[in-house]
Order: structure tokens, then sequence, then C-alpha cells
């Protein structure tokens, strides 16, 4: 079960071309393509008629010829011509999805359509602040449950052990987290003070010796992490106070969607508050954070596979903020299904 009624990253946007590109959305099967003007389209990867996927027809011009019979669908999915006929068949339609660019990113909007509106997209501080560096990202797929990834988004605490050699260092073991359940998602995060600064970091911050360092690890509805992490020399944390100048900001947005139940496409991208226009700094950070998200699939994809095969009933004190992210999501979700019902009734009479 997924929340329809949100925008959920469907591409890369030079993913998606002149020409037919398939994707799976929770569990929807999905054309995307641009027009000729550039814009672009998404509709029911299925012609009406024998359900032959519409990526394996043809682009012509901006509609969409299926390769079976060919029936051609305009950028709404309305079915335009249908050969040897005068006028197309009155159900021949493939429904289309709203859409919308952002952050070098293709959104769609999987529920209502009358409810689609870009304006809720995530706000993502800093794009475009000229001060501000951009890892422009990359995407993976991981074969394990979309709520695993949010969990994973929630628990400052792994970093000590998934990602030893990168984000983590054993001098943050044990430090408490503060959770808090915001309007739109949950928010875990800590102060740890007088610390190493982690690998990952290290080669970056510009001063020396120890941090002060902040996890801010957020999980938005329905699945979008905005991981903080703060570096200021030891002795000048502060929520309150004007930052340090040498202070170091980070900014991971990380963008989670369900393929099916047991797998999920994970997108990201990272701001910096210093070298904006360093292209080495954005490769390293590229390559640096790709290989920690490996680490994450590895562990991910084996806790979905122990979960399916025996589930735990055994929570942590650090499960607190994923447990309540879930359940927020069980809420959204259960109300999205219950308002519904009536309405599939009713086509139903
Ligand atoms: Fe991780």
């Amino acid at each position: 079960m997924f929340l329809k009624n949100a925008w959920y990253v469907a591409a890369t946007d030079h993913e998606v071309g002149r020409h037919l590109h398939a994707v799976k959305v929770l569990g929807e099967d999905i054309l995307l393509y641009r027009t000729q003007s550039g814009g672009v389209v998404a509709l029911e990867d299925a012609c009406p008629h024998r359900k032959l996927p519409l990526s394996m027809g043809r682009l012509q011009g901006d509609e969409v010829e299926c390769g079976y019979h060919g029936l051609v669908f305009d950028c709404a999915g309305t079915c335009t011509r249908a050969p040897g006929l005068a006028h197309p068949p009155k159900p021949a339609a493939a429904r289309s999805y709203p859409v919308a660019e952002r952050y070098g990113l293709v959104w769609i909007w999987m529920g209502d359509a009358a409810k689609a509106d870009p304006g809720d997209i995530i706000q993502v501080e800093h794009w475009g602040d000229p001060a501000w560096g951009v890892n422009r990202g990359d995407a993976m797929l991981v074969h394990c449950n979309y709520l695993y990834l949010t969990d994973n988004l929630l628990d400052p605490s792994h970093v000590s052990w998934v990602h030893q050699t990168s984000f983590g260092s054993a001098s943050m073991i044990g430090e408490p987290m503060k959770t808090q359940v915001n309007e739109n998602g949950v928010l875990v995060s800590r102060w740890m003070r007088n610390v190493e600064v982690a690998p990952f970091y290290a080669k970056f911050v510009k001063f020396d010796g120890n941090c002060d360092r902040k996890q801010h690890y957020e999980v938005r509805v329905p699945a979008h992490a905005v991981i903080k992490a703060i570096f200021t020399p030891a002795g000048t944390a502060s929520d309150t106070e004007p930052f340090h100048p040498d202070i170091f900001l980070m900014d991971s947005y990380n963008f989670l969607t369900p393929v099916d139940e047991s797998t999920t496409r994970y997108f990201w991208f990272q701001l910096r508050n210093f070298s904006p226009d360093d292209e080495s700094v954005s490769q390293q950070f590229a390559e640096d954070v790709r290989g920690a998200f490996e680490e994450d699939r590895v562990v991910l994809e084996a806790v979905h596979a122990g979960m399916a095969k025996n589930p735990s009933r055994m929570n942590l004190p650090l499960d607190a903020g994923p447990l309540r992210f879930r359940q927020k999501m069980k809420a959204l979700i259960d109300a999205e299904q219950t308002a519904a019902q009536p309405a599939a009734l009713a086509m139903a009479r």
C-alpha cells in the first residue's frame, strides 16, 4: 500500500527525452517522453486495447503509436486515431499523470489529478544560491521496501556501523537522540560535542581539531529525506547563535520512489556551503556519497530479505523516529483508502 496523493520522483531529467522511457512507480507501469517543445508527458504504459506497453510502440511527433494495431494517443492519453475506423472507440484512452520538472528531476503525481499542485513539491533551501555548491547526485535501485530506507534515514546511529570509513566515528556511539513529529514528517537529531571529524568530512572542513557535530535526519511525507550535516569547531555548537565562520554545512536530499512493495528507486543530491564552483569537490562528493549509499543498499536489502523470512517484533530506543514515521504513513494511507472507497463503490454500481 502506498500514499497516492503525493509527488514522487519518476526519473532524472536527462533520462527523459525524445524516446519512449518506461518506469514503474507505486506498482504502476508508466511511459515517459518529451514533446517537441521539451515538455514531459507521463501516460499509463498500456494500450487500452490489448495492454501492450505503449513504450513498445513509436513516438510520432508529440503522440505515441501502439506497436500492435497502430492506435495513436496524444499527450493527454486520448486516442486520436484507430487505423481502419472513422472514429476511435470511446473507451480508448490511456491514463495521463500530472508531471513537473524541478531540481533536475521529473516529478509525478500518482493520485487524483485534480489535487496535483506543483507548489507542493518539496522546497530545497539554498537551491540556486550562488554561495552553495551542488553535487547533482545520482540514482540507484534498492531491492527493499521503501520504509526500510525511511527507517535508515531517520536513524543517525547507523553511521557508526554501516559507514565506519565515511560518515561515522567511534566517538558518536551512544549519544542520545531527540525525536520530533512534525505535520509533514519526523525529525531525529542530536548534537555531539567535542568529537572527531568523521573521515568523509575531514577533507572538506576548514578548521583543525575536534568539532561539535549535528546530525539532522528528517523524513517528510511520502518518502523524502532531508539530512543535514553540521560541523563547527568544538565549543561553538548552537541552534540559536550565528554560525561560526568556518562552519561546514551539507544538506543531503534523498527521494525514495517505491517501484513496488519490494523495490525502491533512490534519487539524491547534496548542497554545501563552500566551493560552489569547484567541480572537483562535487566529483569527490558524488563518488564518496555513492560509495556510502552502496553500504546502505547492501544492509537494507539483507534486512528486507531477513524480515520477509522471519519478522522481528523487537525494537530499540533508536527505532522511535522510524516507527513514528511508519505510523504517520499508515494513518495517511488508511485515510486515503477510506476516502477512495465511496467513489470506488459508486463506480462499481
Ligand atoms: Fe546510511
